[in-house]
């Protein structure tokens, strides 16, 4: 519907020039809105999703992982679900700092988006979980507090539920089937289709003139794309970018996992696909725009004493003017995807 305006718009201006309107571009919204969830979209096709061992991907296992992802019934209190934390509209983050768990503690990290979470071979901001079952079942058990147990025996009393698990698994609901429920769900939720990709496969107007520009620096003098590798833009590795390392006593990030002072201050280094929609940004949450992140990245990070060869190589001072940060960010913004997502209704 929201676009309906728009086009029509364009409609009658190419009219108006005495132009043919053009042909069906083959990735226009029709495609978007009957997005098969199992199909990469446009720009991840060549990417393979981590392997999910003993969960193959079916649809049926992914859309009942998307009701319990909005369900309060997983939650020790009844209040809350994984959406609470990871909102639909902010690219499943939810723009505060640190959220606070079902428990009413705070997290000590910012909440990440969800989309593309099914690519990473190990989750969370330091790499603790290998795997979206594991961390799945970290998440439920403690964001949200939730029970296993006790949890399944509360679906298998809703008739509704019953079903779709003996349809999706031919097993009730159990810890093993929720966690591969909701991880099937998350390898659905892959943001591609951005104006990045519709301007790879050819549709030249796809991107501004400052977002070419922008793309240009990324990938040329302002060495973005050794970290932030397309098409995911993240190596999926660690670095230490110095975030939060001037603080009293700074969250080690990696070397809490792996007790190698080499890792020490070293975080997942996070896509930036959606990243408009994500603000505050970093591990910490401490910076509000996009511009300042950028800005601080381009400037080389925050200089502290664990960082190693390699990063200190990588995250030098750019030197870069306010115009090309303000490329940069245009850049960036173009790699929001545009796939509707309808909420679903959760069985009462
Ligand atoms: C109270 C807020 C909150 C709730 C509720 C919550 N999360 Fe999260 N989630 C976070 C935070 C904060 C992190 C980052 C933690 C870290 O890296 O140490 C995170 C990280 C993740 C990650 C890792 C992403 C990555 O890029 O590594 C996944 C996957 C995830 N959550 C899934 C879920 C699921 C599934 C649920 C529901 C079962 C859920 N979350 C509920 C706050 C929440
Ligand atoms: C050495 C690898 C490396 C390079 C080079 C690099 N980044 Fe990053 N970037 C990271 C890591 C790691 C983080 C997460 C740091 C943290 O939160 O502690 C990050 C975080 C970010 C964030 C915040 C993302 C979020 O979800 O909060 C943005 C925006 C960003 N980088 C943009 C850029 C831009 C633009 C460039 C080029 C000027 C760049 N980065 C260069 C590794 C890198």
């Amino acid at each position: 519907m929201r676009k309906t305006i728009p086009s029509l718009f364009v409609l009658t201006l190419l009219v108006a020039c005495g132009k043919e309107p053009p042909t069906q571009d083959p990735h226009a919204p029709a495609s978007r809105t009957h997005a098969d969830p199992l199909r990469a979209p446009l720009g991840l096709a060549d990417v393979e999703l981590v392997k999910a061992d003993g969960n193959p991907l079916t649809a049926k296992k992914a859309a009942l992982g998307k009701k319990l992802f909005f369900d309060n019934r997983l939650s020790k209190s009844g209040k809350m679900n994984c959406a609470s934390c990871h909102h639909v509209d902010k690219a499943f983050t939810d723009g505060q700092q640190f959220s606070q768990k079902d428990s009413g503690k705070r997290n000590s990290r910012n909440a990440p988006t969800m989309y593309n979470v099914g690519y990473y071979p190990e989750l969370y901001w330091d790499g603790r979980t290998k795997g979206l079952e594991q961390n799945t079942k970290a998440a439920w058990t403690g964001q949200l507090g939730g029970d296993p147990a006790a949890v399944a025996a509360k679906l298998n009393a809703v008739p509704a539920y019953e079903q779709e698990f003996q349809a999706a698994f031919g097993a009730p609901a159990s810890e093993a089937t929720i966690v591969q429920a909701i991880s099937s769900f998350l390898r659905t939720l892959r943001s591609g289709n951005s104006a990045y990709d519709r301007f790879q496969n050819g549709e030249a107007s796809a991107l501004s003139e400052e977002a070419k520009k922008g793309m240009e620096l990324f990938m040329g003098k302002a060495g973005c794309q050794t970290c932030h590798t397309p098409p995911l833009f993240t190596d999926r590795l660690y670095h230490n970018v110095g975030i939060g390392m001037n603080a009293e006593s700074p969250d080690m990030g990696r070397a809490k996992k792996t007790k190698n002072d080499q890792d020490k201050g070293k975080f997942k280094t996070p896509t930036l696909r959606e990243i408009a929609k994500t603000a505050p940004y970093f591990h910490d949450g401490s910076v509000k725009t996009l511009r300042e992140a950028v800005k601080l990245m381009a400037s080389g990070g925050i200089e502290n004493p664990h960082r190693q060869a390699m990063d200190k190589a990588l995250l030098t001072d750019k030197q870069l003017s306010d115009e090309e940060i303000d490329q940069l960010v245009a850049f960036l913004q173009a790699l929001s995807g545009d796939v509707p997502f309808p909420a679903p209704a959760v069985p009462e």
